[in-house]
Parts: C-alpha cells; sequence; structure tokens
C-alpha cells in the first residue's frame, strides 16, 4: 500500500504558558471605539490572538533563556557580543557588525551615513521603516519589485523579486552618483512576505557591482526566504540552510537586520558589512545614538539570545513546520473561500481587503476596516497593510491610496498552536459571509510619517 506518511507536529513541546482570555463583544466594541479604531491602540491584554506582528513575538527556548542567564553583564567587551559576532561570521559571513537594539536603528544608521539629500534608494520594496527613515535623510525610497506582485492570484514561486530591467534603467536615467546604495528585502514582508529567489539577488549584485553601487540586504526573514529557495529554486534542494544562507549574503556588501524577527529574540538588532571604512561610520553613529558597540541599545543578555537563535532559524524540522503552519491557515480560508494574497508568504497570510469589501472605496480604508471588525467579531488582532500605511497625499492635499488593500495575519513563531489559527479562520470566514454589513473609516488623524500607527478613525454610517 502507498500510504502518505504522517504529518510531522510541532518540533518542540510546552514547557510555560501564559493566559489569553476573550473579552465579550460588547467590551471590544467599545475598547476599539476608544482607540479610535485603530488596533495599534488596544491594550495587548484586551487581544484575545495577536497576529499584529511576527516581530519580538516569538516564543524564546529553554536554550535561548539559558545563555541569557548564563551570561554577564559588561558595558564594554561582553562575552555575548563575541558569541554574535562568532555567529554572524558563520552564518551571514560578514566582516563586521554593529549591534543595535531593533532594526530600524540599524536603518537610521545606515541611512545617516550614506545617504545625503536628494538621492535615491531602490528596493524590491521597503517596508515602512526603511522608507520613513530615508526620507527623514531627505532622500527617495523607490520600489521596483515585479509586477506580478500586485496581480495576488498569480502563484509564482519568487513573487518578491526585482525587476532588474526597472531597476537598470532607473540606475541610468537618474546615474550612479545619485544612488548611494541599491537595497533587497528578503522575504518582501510589504506584498505579502513572498521570497526573491537566490538568481534574482544575483542579478541586483551585478548590477549593483556594474554600476559601482554598494548593495545591502534588508534581511529579517533570511531563513524563511532560504527555505522558500531550498524548496523551489533549482539545485538548491540538497544544500543546507547553513549553504544556502552563505551563498545568500556572499552577493551583498552588508544587511540590516532585525533580531526580533528570525533571531527568535524579543528585541535586538544588526548593521552588518564588509567595508571597513562604513563600518568604522557605523560604529562611531552607533555609540553616540545606541550605545558601546558592544552591546548596542541592549541588555548583553539580548545579544546571547540572538547568537542562539540565529541557529535555531537554520534548523530545517523547524522551517518546515513554520511553513505548514501557515500553508494551514491559508488552506482554511481557501476553502472558505476568504481572498488571500497567493501562494502564502513566509511570516504571514495577507487578506484581500479590496476583495473582501468591495463596497468600500480606498478612501475609506476598507483593509483597516477588516482589521478592526475582526477585532470586534473575534478579540483576534491583525495589521492594515494598506492606504493607511502606505497611502500618500500629494502636493495637491489629494490622497493616493497604496497599490494593494491588505489585512495582514502575522504568525508570531512557535507561539500559536494550529487550533488557534484554526479560530482565526473561522471567525473570518464567518465575517465573509455577512461582509456587506461591514462598514468604511474616515481618517480624522494622521502624522506626516508612520502615520498608521497613530491614526484615528470614525466609522462611516
Ligand atoms: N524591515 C522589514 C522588512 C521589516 O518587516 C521590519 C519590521 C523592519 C525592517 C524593521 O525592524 O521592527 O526591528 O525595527 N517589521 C515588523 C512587522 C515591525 O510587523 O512587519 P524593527
Amino acid at each position: 500500500m502507498n500510504e502518505n506518511p504522517p504529518k510531522l507536529p510541532e518540533p518542540f513541546k510546552t514547557k510555560m504558558v501564559e493566559k489569553i482570555t476573550l473579552r465579550s463583544r460588547e467590551e471590544r466594541e467599545e475598547l476599539v471605539e476608544k482607540t479610535g479604531y485603530n488596533v495599534f491602540m488596544l491594550r495587548a491584554e484586551d487581544v484575545f490572538i495577536d497576529l499584529l506582528t511576527d516581530s519580538g513575538t516569538s516564543a524564546m527556548s529553554d536554550r535561548q533563556w539559558a545563555g541569557m542567564i548564563e551570561t554577564t553583564q559588561a558595558y564594554a567587551g561582553s562575552q555575548s557580543y563575541y558569541s554574535l559576532e562568532k555567529a554572524m561570521k558563520d552564518i551571514f559571513g560578514f566582516k563586521y557588525l554593529v549591534p543595535v537594539h531593533q532594526g530600524r536603528a540599524a536603518e537610521n544608521i545606515l541611512f545617516s551615513t550614506i545617504v545625503s539629500p536628494g538621492c535615491y534608494i531602490p528596493n524590491n520594496t521597503h517596508f515602512d521603516t526603511t522608507e520613513a527613515n530615508i526620507m527623514r535623510n531627505k532622500s527617495v525610497p523607490v520600489n521596483f519589485v515585479i509586477e506580478d506582485a500586485y496581480n495576488s492570484t498569480k502563484v509564482m514561486p519568487f513573487k518578491g523579486n526585482m525587476d532588474i530591467k526597472k531597476l537598470e534603467n532607473f540606475i541610468r536615467e537618474k546615474t550612479p552618483e545619485k544612488i548611494p546604495l541599491i537595497m533587497i528585502t528578503v522575504t518582501n514582508n510589504s506584498i505579502g512576505g513572498q521570497p526573491v529567489s537566490m538568481r534574482n539577488i544575483k542579478e541586483v549584485s551585478r548590477i549593483a557591482k556594474k554600476y559601482g553601487i554598494p548593495f545591502f540586504m534588508d534581511a529579517c526573514r533570511f531563513a524563511e526566504n532560504c527555505y522558500f529557495i531550498k524548496q523551489r529554486e533549482n539545485g538548491y534542494r540538497n544544500k543546507t540552510m547553513k549553504e544556502i544562507t552563505r551563498e545568500l549574503f556572499s552577493y551583498a556588501d552588508g544587511c540590516t537586520f532585525s533580531g526580533k524577527k528570525e533571531a527568535l529574540t524579543n528585541i535586538g538588532g544588526m548593521l552588518c558589512t564588509n567595508n571597513k571604512e562604513l563600518y568604522e561610520k557605523f560604529r562611531n553613529l552607533t555609540i553616540v545614538i545606541e550605545g558601546f558597540v558592544t552591546y548596542g541599545g541592549l541588555a548583553c543578555r539580548e545579544l546571547e539570545a540572538m547568537a542562539r537563535g540565529l541557529y535555531e532559524v537554520l534548523d530545517e524540522d523547524y522551517q518546515a513546520y513554520r511553513h505548514r503552519q501557515i500553508e494551514y491557515l491559508a488552506k482554511l480560508l481557501r476553502d472558505g473561500d476568504v481572498p488571500i494574497v497567493e501562494p502564502p508568504g513566509g511570516h504571514a497570510i495577507f487578506v484581500e481587503a479590496k476583495k473582501f469589501l468591495p463596497h468600500i472605496p480606498p478612501e475609506q480604508f476598507p483593509a483597516q476596516a477588516l482589521t478592526v471588525q475582526l477585532y470586534i467579531e473575534s478579540g483576534v488582532r491583525a495589521v492594515e497593510i494598506g492606504s493607511s500605511c502606505f497611502g500618500k497625499v500629494d502636493k495637491m492635499g489629494r490622497f493616493i491610496p497604496a497599490k494593494m488593500e491588505l489585512m495582514r495575519l502575522a504568525i508570531p513563531r512557535r507561539t500559536y498552536t494550529d487550533n488557534h489559527l484554526r479560530y482565526v479562520a473561522e471567525c473570518l470566514i464567518r465575517m465573509y459571509k455577512k461582509r456587506k454589513q461591514i462598514r468604511g473609516l474616515r481618517r480624522v488623524l494622521t502624522a506626516e510619517l508612520l502615520g498608521h500607527f497613530t491614526a484615528r478613525f470614525e466609522q462611516i454610517n
């Protein structure tokens, strides 16, 4: 008999638990109204299942906790710095690193060092903090992800790729002098957590070298990207995660990294490079704004947790479980006709608000409306990745909506079980059946940069 082997469960067991509470529907309605219909403003204790982000929300392992206790605390030269440096060199292969308190601090240091006003920074798709850090330095973030990325139903192995032709044409048009850096984000969070192929990375690296422009990766989710490469790209199936990771980073001159994702920690980040001159500039600025270079705005124990987490994230059993869990949620939603971005990304499911709520126009923030309603219906917190996050207002004061209206269900690592995700799917499917009752929102307050965190809305009757 040709039987399929049983699907493997989580490659870990529970050692400690945290109680979660579902508030009543009336309480949820009142709570979210008080926040100005912005779930960022909810208290975490009022959230039942928190899928706001996969960042800083991982459950750490016993080995990581043990390392945090074992390591010593020192202002300078702590053991955990050397432990992190060793892991980074072993896995990423860069020569130099400065630890920082999180990814956006690495971005701040990078752009404050290499950007002068009026420059352009291309990426496949910038994350919102990356964009904001470039704009703070009076430069322009530009996105050259392949056009297919915006087609949410098109199934492709590497939808996060850079459009190489567009990138090269742009460099020629603006001249390399105006482009101090090229970036690529792995996986491409803002368009659905989609992976980038090794081939594409190699091509971007070739273009960067051709025009003498440094090439950095936003490596927040490098291991999930490498697992996709292993599964989907010719020639990688028999390579280890570490071999694939080393090759990935070998094409870049450096990276920004948020340990809150794939170092499986609750805080921390790194800025890495092979360029000594750049490193020295990074180091000096780090001392001014983050802390001495052997702790970078962190308690030393956090560095040890990162060092250990970097190895755990390369574990193939872990990655197989992670991707299987996301596929599980995707299948439940698909089977319930909920429109999602296909194929699912590496860290989240993205629900398509334009299709879920076709009666709500972009200026009434359909993805935000969906996110608010999901909380009211289920106590589940998701996050809007649409016009509240990426919409713009032009010089004439006209609203320019984001290209996509998405609600992201980010899955914290090693934190929730399939049963939690089944509850999320059941609630969303129920909402889909009565979607016409969901109302749009009017934005009554927003800030100039990263306004979605503090924006306030009113429900439209
Ligand atoms: N780059 C990407 C691709 C990210 O997804 C994030 C954070 C950052 C940079 C900044 O890192 O938070 O450590 O400062 N993403 C989180 C999210 C916040 O929810 O997607 P950070």
